[in-house]
């Protein structure tokens, strides 16, 4: 079937659904309290809904560990809460993407609980490997969340390998029948109207033979062996070819340690086997390798990542634009400044919503929540986050740790959705599963729903006109002042139409510089973050203007 690629005109929305609105009163969020939103995201000018994992999962990485592919978690409202999400989504012409987590499953899968007792077909499901005679490990690769990467099962009397939570052992995709697996797992909800898939890491699953040390990186060890792995485009091929191949689905791959040379073996539109890439080079504004090493924010770095991706995918691939998700710490507070929340939010927001490809918000950041700062670290549920706490940085003071977490942690976007200045933020009438951000009186949709300045009334403006310019979709890419460590300038442009994009990354005041060629007296303003537009621009500004002929 020829791929569509409706994607490219689509915005979409994800919900990490325990954080999004209870429907029920347990005080767990569920597809009850989608059912009761989906105008509200409709009515920010998204089009598709990606659900971070809804499956059964005991839970240890907050449902990345799946224990039953096939269907709908209880506790989120199980398949009938489901269809309906999936019905009214379609009523409305919007679309619904699921997270496929199959590089690894809950230890409490069928498969593991079969595989460990050795029966048949399940013996070679996982990565198993005997204890070595000298006592070590079967290698030396690190776990990206607990540790090492082996842990010993009693019951097989082998270590098995888990690139993450001890909870969570990876599958052995060389195993022809768990590839099938995989394809019965996309058949399924493909044939119930499911629109696509974002997989969830998917450049780990292919493990080199032999599975050797890594003597290499100093941390993750093992990291370059098993990214981008020896079968990993024979495998997403397979998976192309035998499933969505024959369906009109889209899909999206997570894919750590990537840059835009290698991206495109995976998403080049004749050639890849998949359709977008969510990269993590742009969250790597202020960290040096993802978020563990923090460093000062950088608007250097985020710009040279942004315009990388932007030049080097122009007319071959598709870009995924994205500035939040449920793995990250919040923007504002990120990259840029709870002093000027509201501002910096638009800036943020302006800065990638007029970029080539297609955007993501992630719940909460169109009404500018903020990082939560608790005062105990019993308080993080995160499981890397709490193993982050008690093993790294030991040399640091608690107290230096604990504010690691505040500025690190991914629970700090994890908190509930900021609905009302009620109690408990609108989110639950019961007790809610995690901690309210106690900052909800001041941050939360119904007051920004008044406001016809406020965060969430901007995005739904920045949308609307993006969607309403097609140099937004056609347009070639420029950036201008690339040195500028305050300012973030870039043009889009196609025959009869012309985009300039201004954004002010400063505290403080600063004078308007226009690129050369751009003349202001031909350009209409289209969008403003600030009330007037002078020469001046003010903390956190930022503008777009349109040149037509
Ligand atoms: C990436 C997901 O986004 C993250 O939340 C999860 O913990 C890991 N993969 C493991 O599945």
């Amino acid at each position: 079937m020829e791929r569509k690629r409706w994607y490219k005109d689509m915005v979409f929305y994800q919900i990490w659904p325990r954080s999004f609105k209870d429907g029920d009163g347990d005080g767990m969020g569920d597809l009850w309290g989608v059912l009761e939103k989906l105008d509200y995201i409709q009515s920010l000018g998204c089009d598709g809904i990606w659900f971070s994992p809804i499956y059964p999962s005991p839970g240890a990485d907050c449902g990345y560990d799946i224990a039953d592919y096939m269907t709908i978690a209880p506790e989120f409202g199980g398949m009938e809460a489901f269809r309906q999400v999936l019905d009214g989504l379609h009523q409305r012409g919007m679309k619904l993407i699921m997270d496929l987590v199959v590089n690894h499953t809950s230890d409490e899968h069928e498969w593991f609980q079969k595989s460990r007792q050795r029966i048949e077909p399940y013996t070679d499901y996982y990565i198993w490997r005997p204890a070595r005679p000298d006592g070590k490990l079967p290698n030396n690769w690190d776990s990206n969340f607990e540790g090492k990467a082996w842990t010993f099962d009693p019951v097989r009397q082998e270590y098995y390998l888990h690139l993450f939570a001890v909870k969570q052992p990876d599958l052995n995709m060389d195993n022809p029948l768990v590839r099938e697996e995989v394809k019965k797992i996309l058949r399924h909800w493909l044939d119930m109207g499911v629109d696509g898939f974002r997989e969830d890491v998917i450049t780990y699953i292919s493990k080199p033979d032999g599975l050797p040390n890594d003597h290499i990186f100093p941390i993750y060890k093992g990291m370059r062996h098993y990214n981008h792995g020896p079968r990993i485009h024979e495998y997403l091929a397979e998976f192309k070819r035998d499933v969505f191949d024959h369906y009109d689905c889209f899909t999206l791959a997570e894919a750590p340690l990537v840059w835009p040379k290698r991206a495109l073996k995976y998403i080049h539109e004749e050639r890849g086997q998949i359709d977008m890439m969510i990269q993590f080079q742009c969250q790597c504004a202020d960290c040096l390798f993802t978020d563990y090493l923090p460093t000062k924010f950088s608007l250097r770095r985020m710009k040279r990542a942004f315009s990388q991706w932007q030049r080097k995918l122009s007319g071959q691939a598709w870009n995924m634009l994205y500035i939040e998700n449920h793995d990250h710490p919040r923007i504002i507070s990120r990259y840029g400044s709870e002093d000027f929340p509201t501002e910096s939010g638009k800036t943020l927001a302006v800065s990638y919503l007029f970029q080539q490809g297609t955007p993501f918000l992630y719940q909460g950041q169109e009404i500018g929540m903020l990082n939560w700062r608790p005062e105990d670290p019993e308080m993080y549920e995160d499981v890397q986050s709490r193993y982050q706490y008690t093993h790294a940085a030991l040399n640091k003071s608690p107290k230096e740790r604990l504010e690691r977490l505040w500025r690190c942690s991914r629970d700090s976007a994890r908190t509930p959705v900021q609905w009302d200045s009620s109690e408990n933020a609108g989110f639950t009438t019961g007790k809610p599963w995690f901690y309210v951000n106690p900052n909800y009186k001041q941050i939360n949709v119904a007051a920004q729903e008044k406001d016809p300045d406020s965060l969430l009334n901007f995005y739904r403006k920045a949308i609307k006109l993006r969607k309403s310019l097609p140099v937004v979709r056609h347009g070639t890419y420029r950036e201008y002042f690339a040195r500028s460590g305050k300012r973030y300038v870039y043009s889009r442009e196609m025959e009869g139409q012309r985009l300039l994009v201004v954004c002010s990354f400063s505290d403080k005041p600063m004078k308007l510089k226009m690129p050369r060629g751009f003349d202001l007296s031909k350009a209409e303003l289209i969008l403003q973050t600030h009330p007037t537009a002078t020469d001046i621009l003010q903390s956190y500004e930022s503008r777009v203007y349109l040149w037509e002929k």
